[in-house]
């Protein structure tokens, strides 16, 4: 391997999993052996979350049980609680996610605390984001605090905890199956980060600390945000042509396309670009919708470019009234149940993650005293 380097590590083949397989070519998403066209279409976000973790569908009781235990698992340990009030209601929600994620691994009850390969501190993890955001933005909105609502799926507690208000049926089924397409996506940067700090013998918290940190860049988790940004620049369907050929043509990146790994469309823009259509029509707006479509077109005739997952996922929420700052927060909230089962394999099949890199500096400098130093 000496003398060559992939930069971006591209096409290197890092590790084995049976987790998730990426098709490019084929456009296909595969979660443990499912397509994840039939994943959206006939399962839950806490069935799929069962899945990546335990690498197989549950029945009707296993079900039953982790829907339980999840509602169970959403009251924070008050530590936390206070440790959240305590930061600005300006910060960012990723940061604030990000330091709420670490400050668990201190604050988790001691008897409680998870081992660091318990699945338990999975569950306990996944539950706990959307009572971290809820809690945070809530604070920030001079909404009232959060309850634990036991009875509201994960998808529905999440829009509960950002909006105290609970989903229309629609609005829930949007955002649940949204969680199911952003749950996981092989070794992306965020889980690779996961992975690495998990190959030190780190516990979960660390690795998801060090996700969260990675998720947060808009090359990655943030360009839904960008996308909305850019929609918003745009203005209205006439003005869509001129303006994205002029941000082509100043060499500028259009939010939302492009994939290192699909050279087709992405299968989970294919799914939500529906659910942008549907939730449109439901609720009589069908602008952002029309506005994608036109841009999709004008960047796909110029550049030959697809959309991706994180084209459509911000048109969604935007209906629903989520503020755009939580969009990356929401993807969040979904992947980490694959960061926990990739660092749970990790910690199965356990590798110290260590690459090398090709030294480009020199090597046989004298050694100056610094008082000899200009
Ligand atoms: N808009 C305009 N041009 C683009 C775009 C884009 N979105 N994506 C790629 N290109 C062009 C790029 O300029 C380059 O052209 P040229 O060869 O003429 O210089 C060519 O396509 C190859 O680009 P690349 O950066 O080498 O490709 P990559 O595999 O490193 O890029 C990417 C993958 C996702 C970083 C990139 O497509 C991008 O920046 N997209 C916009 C950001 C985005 O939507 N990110 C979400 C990714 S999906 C969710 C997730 O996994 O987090």
């Amino acid at each position: 391997m000496a003398g060559e380097v992939q930069r971006g590590l591209e096409d290197v083949v890092a590790l084995e999993s049976r987790i998730c397989f990426i098709d490019g070519r084929q456009g296909r998403l595969i979660y443990r052996g499912y397509d994840i066209r039939d994943l959206a279409e006939r399962s839950t976000f806490e069935e799929v979350a069962y899945l990546l973790w335990y690498g197989r569908l549950p029945t009707a009781t296993q079900l039953a049980d982790l829907r339980q235990r999840l509602a169970e698992l959403r009251t924070l340990p008050g530590e936390l609680v206070r440790e959240l009030d305590a930061l600005p209601a300006t910060a960012n929600p990723m940061d604030a996610l990000r330091t709420a994620v670490s400050a668990m691994a201190i604050f988790e009850p001691q008897e409680t605390r998870p081992g660091p390969s318990s699945i338990g501190g999975a569950q306990r993890l996944t539950a706990a984001l959307p009572s971290i955001l809820g809690t945070f933005v809530r604070r920030r909105a001079h909404l009232p605090p959060i309850a634990a609502r036991p009875e509201l799926s994960h998808a529905a507690y999440l829009v509960y905890a950002l909006l105290d208000r609970e989903p229309t049926e629609l609005e829930a089924r949007a955002i649940d199956v949204a969680l199911i397409l952003h749950a996981d996506h092989d070794l992306n940067a965020s889980t690779f980060a996961a992975r690495v700090t998990a190959s030190t013998l780190s516990d979960l918290y660390s690795a998801v600390t060090s996700a969260v940190g990675t998720l947060k860049g808009p090359l990655h988790g943030g360009a839904n945000e960008r996308v909305m940004e850019l929609l918003g620049e745009i203005g209205t369907v006439d003005r869509a042509e001129e303006f994205v050929k002029a941000k082509l043509a100043r060499h500028e990146r259009v939010m939302g396309f492009g994939h290192r790994v699909y050279k087709v469309e992405d299968p989970r823009a294919t799914i939500l670009r529906d659910w942008s259509r549907r939730l449109g029509e439901a609720k009589g707006d069908l602008h952002y919708y029309r506005l994608l479509e036109k841009v999709v077109e004008v960047v796909h005739r110029e550049k030959g470019l697809y959309p991706n997952v994180d084209l459509y996922s911000g048109s969604i929420y935007t209906l629903l009234g989520i503020p755009q700052d939580l969009y990356t927060p929401i993807f969040a909230s979904s992947r980490v149940v694959g960061w926990t089962a990739h660092v749970l394999e990790e910690y199965e099949d356990l590798r110290l993650i260590r690459p090398t890199s090709l030294y480009v500096g020199p090597t046989d400098l004298a050694y100056v005293p610094v008082a000899e130093r200009s």
